[in-house]
């Protein structure tokens, strides 16, 4: 590769000044978000349903992009796992043996004064029982059912109740057998599943970290009850590196276990991947020992044998599971707080979405200097050249300085300035966001010197 690194400031705004880091506001991510099209609240023209939001066109990339490094590193870069896309719509009696229908539910309490409603067990414990709204009196606990129901075929009866999935785990449980035998794969190895998940949650908020309708990427390992122990805490592991490698901060980044009146029906030993989010810190991911509940459970309730046979060893059992179960729109809004930082150049604070750039929305902007011929031309050549290799974007209107700063706040981590001298030397400048470097290189090496610098993954 070819290129000659030239000072910080061949073309204004560029990397002038001390950069000064300011205090992060929860309201300027979110005000962000919506404003460069990451993010839209659900049905906005008729008032916005609570708990629904639309990924615009740099959120779905975005999102695109955490689901891709979750598949790329569960079944691409490991040999012991395999993927699955089972149907949201289940037979109901999956619930069942889940466990779901008999206690997944949250403790709900109401107002009977302003009406509004809260999960009981998130209320301050001062014992008072007062709305934390309008200090009004609260109704008793009760206990209120999370699991969205719609009906199948033209009868709406009990008969033909479904549920909306609340977890995509179940899909895989039922499909167990079906994967194993399909790919005589040998214990231990693994399911993976990325999908949509319903929860009709009491209090969505926190922007789109508690909705009611979001997406999960969901690993379920089998293993055997011997190996469960390892299994579990090499999960552990893995997963806090791969928020780590994708640039999450250590110190926003922290593993807590479950205490024992803590643990769910089904797990023997929990592990939460916590971020430390604007208001607090927050469950991103659980790493779980489901011991044999799932498969022993759909094995009684569905009257098929469910066990496993090695043949090197001639063992019989019932797998263990180990669950690595994260949120993928939340795990974006971790990554989205992450990245937010503020900085002074040429004495205007401007915003810098810091994302890694394999999550990047764009990988790079080509910017002709002037919006005119024979300028264009050129950017339009070097657009229409980079476009099969990577997300690119093109902009050509207002000062190059503002054609920066609205690249730093999506996350673009390459800028391309087309300028006088390319129509001479066939050369371009490329900006790196974080440093503000910028290096000239030959329009016939830009593509193999992005790819280097991107370290584009193939998947
Ligand atoms: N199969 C296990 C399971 O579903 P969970 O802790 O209920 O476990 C796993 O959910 C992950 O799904 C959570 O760590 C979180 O990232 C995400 N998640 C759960 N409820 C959510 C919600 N209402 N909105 C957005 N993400 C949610």
């Amino acid at each position: 590769m070819t290129g000659t690194l030239v000072g910080p400031s061949r073309y204004p705004t560029a990397c002038v000044g001390e950069r000064t880091l300011l205090t992060v506001d929860f309201d300027k991510i979110t005000s962000l978000a919506k404003r460069r099209g990451f993010v839209f609240q659900g049905s906005e023209i008729y008032g916005g349903l609570n708990g629904a939001w639309d990924f615009g066109p740099l959120g779905v990339e975005f999102l695109n992009n955490v689901k891709r490094a979750w598949w790329r590193s569960m079944t691409q870069l490991r040999d012991d796992v395999v993927g699955l896309d089972a149907a949201i719509l289940m037979a109901p009696e999956v619930w069942r043996a889940s466990g779901h229908v008999e206690t997944f539910t949250d403790p709900l309490v109401a107002c009977r004064q302003c009406k509004m409603r809260f999960r009981a067990d998130q209320l301050d414990g001062d014992g008072s029982s007062r709305c934390p709204n309008c200090g009004g009196e609260l109704t008793e606990p009760r206990q209120f059912d999370l699991m969205f129901k719609t009906f199948v075929g033209p009868v709406e009866a009990d008969a033909a109740t479904v549920y909306l999935r609340p977890e995509t785990a179940q899909g895989i449980f039922v499909n167990f057998q079906n994967v194993q035998k399909a790919t005589r794969r040998r214990l231990p190895f693994g399911i993976a599943q990325i999908g949509k998940t319903f929860r009709n949650e009491i209090s969505p908020g926190n922007f789109f970290f508690r909705s009611r309708e979001f997406e999960q990427m969901e690993c379920e390992y089998f293993v055997s009850p011997t190996g469960a122990e390892d299994a579990y805490r090499a999960w552990i592991a893995e997963r806090h590196h791969w928020y780590l490698d994708l640039g999450l901060k250590p110190e926003n980044l922290r593993l807590r276990e479950h205490q024992r009146d803590e643990l769910s029906h089904y797990s023997a030993g929990t592990t939460d991947v916590e971020f430390r989010f604007p208001w607090g810190w927050g469950e991103l991911e659980g790493i779980a020992n489901r011991t044999d509940f799932d498969l022993r459970r759909h094995s009684e309730f569905s009257s098929k044998d469910l066990s496993y046979a090695d043949e090197v060893t001639g063992e019989r059992y019932i797998p263990y599971v180990i669950e690595p179960s994260a949120g993928a729109t939340r795990s974006m809004l971790a990554f989205l707080c992450d990245a937010y930082d503020e900085a002074e150049v040429n004495g205007e604070t401007r915003a810098f979405l810091r994302l890694h750039q394999s999550l990047a929305p764009y990988k790079a902007a080509v910017l002709p200097l002037s919006k005119k011929e024979p300028l264009v031309a050129v950017a339009h050549e070097i657009e229409r050249a980079l476009r099969p290799h990577f997300m690119i974007t093109y902009d050509e209107t207002q000062s190059i300085g503002k054609r920066y700063a609205r690249q730093d706040e999506i996350g673009t981590p390459y800028c391309v300035t087309v300028d006088f001298d390319s129509l001479e030397d066939r050369a371009v400048t490329v900006r790196e966001r974080d440093s503000m470097a910028q290096q000239r290189l030959p329009i016939a090496d830009l593509i193999p010197a992005l790819k280097e610098k991107l370290e584009v993954v193939s998947s």
